[in-house]
This record gives C-alpha cells, structure tokens and sequence, in this order.
C-alpha cells in the first residue's frame, strides 16, 4: 500500500500536528505529511514543520477576498503537493464548500467535545457551563456543517467538580492526541469506509 500523502492545517500551538507527526515518525502511521498550512503566520506549531524537514505555506486571507477564493488558493496547493488526506488539527477557519466537496471525506477535524453537543467555537467552556459530566473528543469527517460531519472516533472524559475551561480542556487534550492519530492511521490503512452518516471501521486489530 503507498502511504498517503497528508496535510495538516494549524492556527496555532499545534499539539495535534505533532501528536500526528510523532505517529508517522515512528511508522505507526502508513503516511507522510507533505505540507503544513497556515493561516496565521506566528502560529507555534510551524516549529514542529521546520524542525521536521516539512515544507509550510502561510495563506492569510486577504482583505475583502471572498471564501470561495481563499480556499481555491489552498486547494491548488493541496493539488500541487498531491495531497490525499487533509487534518485540521486547531484549524480556525469554517471551509467553504468548493474545498470539502473536492476532498470529500478526505478531511478529517478534530473536535474538543463529544459531538453534537457543543460545536462550534470553545466547546470546553461550553461544556463545564452547561454542567454535562462528561464530555470528550470527536474526530470526524467534515461536511459542509460546522462539526457535523460522519464520526470517526470518540472518547469520553469525566467533567470533574470544580473543573475549569482550562482544567477541563487539558484532561480532553490527552485524549485528543491518542485519538487524532488512530484516525489518521485508520484512514491512511484503507480501514474507513463512510455510508451516509455512519463511518464503519474495517478492522478494529491494529493495535492502536
Ligand atoms: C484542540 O483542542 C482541538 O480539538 C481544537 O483546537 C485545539 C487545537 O490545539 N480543534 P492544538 O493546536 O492542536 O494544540
């Protein structure tokens, strides 16, 4: 099997990039990461690309330019770099619908709670507002919805009394980082196949 040629999309820290990276490193995942794409160009994460040897592409939306266009620019460089598979990984910028429907079920978001509760932007603090006891992780394909593309994993963690955004938010990133990966190495293993809604996981051995 070829390995997949993937891209990650950051806005910032990008632990979840790295957390993928560790994975390919190590050959837990069949992939490579081709490209990193930003739009904010100070975010952390591109030091994980620099060290590694990855190439990056800062792409700012320009003033006025409508969503269509900037995300036609993105689109020419995932064409040019052959790119298979997309991971925003803290990507902070909702897609227009030319991107996902040219990489239909070939992106792949991870979400900071357990999916269709709290979507959207700072799913952490909604979630220890609301007063849930548990929430969690979502990775999932994206449609064109904010956060309500077909599941691929989750995992679940406890809300504990006196948790905070931030307390909450670090106990659910632990899990991000085992979840994103898996996903991703169940993609790049050919193991995924997506039905409407529902994403069926061929073979769930992989020790991972
Ligand atoms: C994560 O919490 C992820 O779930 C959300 O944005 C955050 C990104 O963190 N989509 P990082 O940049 O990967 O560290």
């Amino acid at each position: 099997m070829e390995k997949k040629r993937i891209a990650c999309c950051i806005s910032g820290r990008g632990s979840n990039f790295k957390a993928i990276l560790d994975a390919v490193n190590t050959n837990e995942i069949q992939g490579e990461i081709v490209l990193v794409v930003t739009d904010n160009p100070g975010a952390e994460g591109l030091s994980y690309a620099h060290e590694n040897g990855i190439r990056s592409e800062t792409v700012v939306r320009k003033k006025g330019e409508p969503r269509y266009e900037y995300f036609e620019r993105i689109i020419r460089l995932f064409e040019e770099y052959g790119v298979d598979l997309i991971c925003l990984a803290g990507f902070m910028k909702v897609l227009s619908g030319n991107i996902v429907s040219r990489y239909r079920n070939r992106i792949i978001n991870i979400h900071p709670a357990l999916l269709p509760s709290f979507p959207g932007e700072k799913a952490q603090r909604q979630a220890v507002e609301y007063g849930v006891k548990v929430s969690g992780c979502t990775v999932h394909f994206v449609d064109e919805g904010v956060d309500t593309g077909p599941i691929i994993l989750q995992e679940a963690v406890p809300v504990e009394d006196g948790d905070t955004e931030e307390t909450l938010a670090a106990r659910i990133l632990k899990k991000e980082h085992v979840l994103f990966p898996r996903a991703v190495k169940l993609f790049c293993s050919d193991m995924l196949t997506v039905e409407g809604r529902f994403v069926r996981v061929s073979d769930r051995g992989l020790g991972c």
